[in-house]
């Protein structure tokens, strides 16, 4: 394996017991061997003969070295968009009034339906590459526009298909419980019953990683959660739910209960619930887009969840209805705005707790023995990349190098290059 040393950087660990802020080494160094971190820390302190036995030097000019970020909730491959319906709220219709009339998740079903695997791919793709120039290296996609057996494996096969031809890596969630499909109407219960023989039908082909639910009153009810949670649970698969999102249905306890890896969005979210979270040790996903989006007012319970020390994340949800987004960076900002948390809070939540709420221990901080998935960013210090919400000058100039390990970043794996300054 080749062993490359890589100086004139500081380097943001984001390891949870650091002495510094962001765990933050000025002047460091970093050994990478192959695909994996050798070495992290001060210059000063790299072994002699550790820096003697790289066979490649970079220096770094001076950039500022995180993790590569993970964006651990979105349902990135879809057909169609919902522009009209953005018009339709715009005239005063809400999202739920739209959801019952037919519309919502239901027209990007009908859209997705029709499209084929080349046209998802197409079009997931062109999100996924601003995700990547956002600094992302591991992105979660969910299914749940699909809503039948053919038209799901397709959305998670194209999934998988993006790690192939991205450097990036995929991990898939099942999401076929995310609204009712026409042919189902007012038999929610018999949809629950295709949603099991769906999931046992697509994990047996290997293309689910985790199972999700849309539990909401205009969603799914916790007794349907419940159920599809125990079959997903019987088969291996970790659980995450979208909850409290615009009502509190209990469902972040409900999840809990199951050893969810994350609840998600949470608006609504109880002080009952944020204990429950706080026992099973589910992260608490904040969607910033969504709530933007959609014009909530309510804030997520930011002190409550500090209080139980519940880690939080930060997630795009990039999806066509309540946050078409592909910028990580600007939901970093959003999540400082929006829901107050610090710079530092929002930048563990798109690495460690990230990682975290896929269930990746191997990514997501800088540490030894850890994939050697890292951003390289043209900034001074991390809090810019909370600050700053509209980076056209950095882009021009290239901000972001990725050293990027794992099965689709080694296949599409581009030259790295010192940032020029
Ligand atoms: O995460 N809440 C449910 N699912 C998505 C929205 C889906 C849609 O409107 O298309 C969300 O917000
Ligand atoms: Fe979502």
């Amino acid at each position: 394996m080749t062993l490359s040393l890589w100086t004139h950087c500081q380097v943001a660990t984001m390891q949870p017991q650091a002495a510094l802020p962001y765990g933050l080494i000025q002047d460091a160094a970093l050994v990478l061997d192959g695909p994996l971190l050798r070495w992290v820390g001060p210059r000063s302190e790299l072994p002699p003969d550790l820096a003697r036995a790289c066979d490649v030097r970079h220096e770094a000019g001076g950039a500022l070295i995180t993790p590569g970020l993970v964006d651990c909730h979105t349902h990135l491959v879809y057909g169609g968009d919902r522009s009209a319906e953005f018009e339709q709220r715009l005239h005063g219709a809400s999202y739920e009034d739209i959801a019952r009339q037919g519309g919502g998740i239901a027209s990007t079903v009908r859209a997705t339906r029709q499209a084929s695997a080349e046209q998802l791919s197409a079009s997931a793709s062109t999100r996924l590459r601003a995700l990547l120039a956002d600094g992302v290296t591991t992105v979660e996609i969910k299914s749940g526009y699909g809503l039948a057996l053919e038209p799901e494996r397709r959305c998670l096969e194209v999934a998988r298909a993006l790690e192939r031809s991205h450097p990036v890596s995929v991990r898939t969630t099942f999401l076929g419980a995310h609204a009712l499909p026409p042919e189902f109407a007012g038999r929610s219960d018999d949809y629950i019953d295709a949603v099991v023989a769906m999931l046992a039908e697509l994990h047996s082909q290997g293309l689910v990683d985790a199972v999700d639910v849309f539990c909401e009153r205009i969603g799914f009810s916790p007794a349907q959660t419940a159920r599809v949670f125990t079959d997903a649970r019987a088969l291996g698969l970790p659980v995450k739910l979208h909850a409290e999102q615009l009502s509190d249905s209990g469902g972040a306890q409900l999840a809990a209960g199951f050893g969810a890896l994350s609840c998600d969005h949470l608006e609504w979210l109880s002080a009952e619930g944020a204990a429950a979270m706080a026992a099973a040790g589910s992260v608490a996903v904040l969607l910033p887009g969504a709530f933007y989006f959609l014009r909530e007012t309510r804030v997520p319970p930011i002190d409550v969840l500090r209080q139980h020390g519940v880690a939080m994340a930060v997630s795009t949800d990039c999806n066509p209805g309540s946050s078409p987004c592909t910028s990580l960076l600007l939901m970093l900002n959003m999540a400082c705005t929006l829901f107050r948390l610090t710079p530092e809070e929002a930048l563990a939540g798109v690495t460690r707790h990230a990682a975290q709420a896929l269930g990746l221990q191997d990514r997501g901080v800088l540490a030894a023995g850890l994939r050697a998935d890292l951003a390289m960013w043209d900034v001074q210090h991390p809090a810019e990349l909370a600050y700053a919400f509209i980076r056209g000058h950095r882009l021009a100039s290239g901000p972001v190098v990725r050293l990027c390990a794992g099965a689709g970043c080694q296949r599409a794996a581009a030259p790295v290059q010192p940032l020029r300054h």
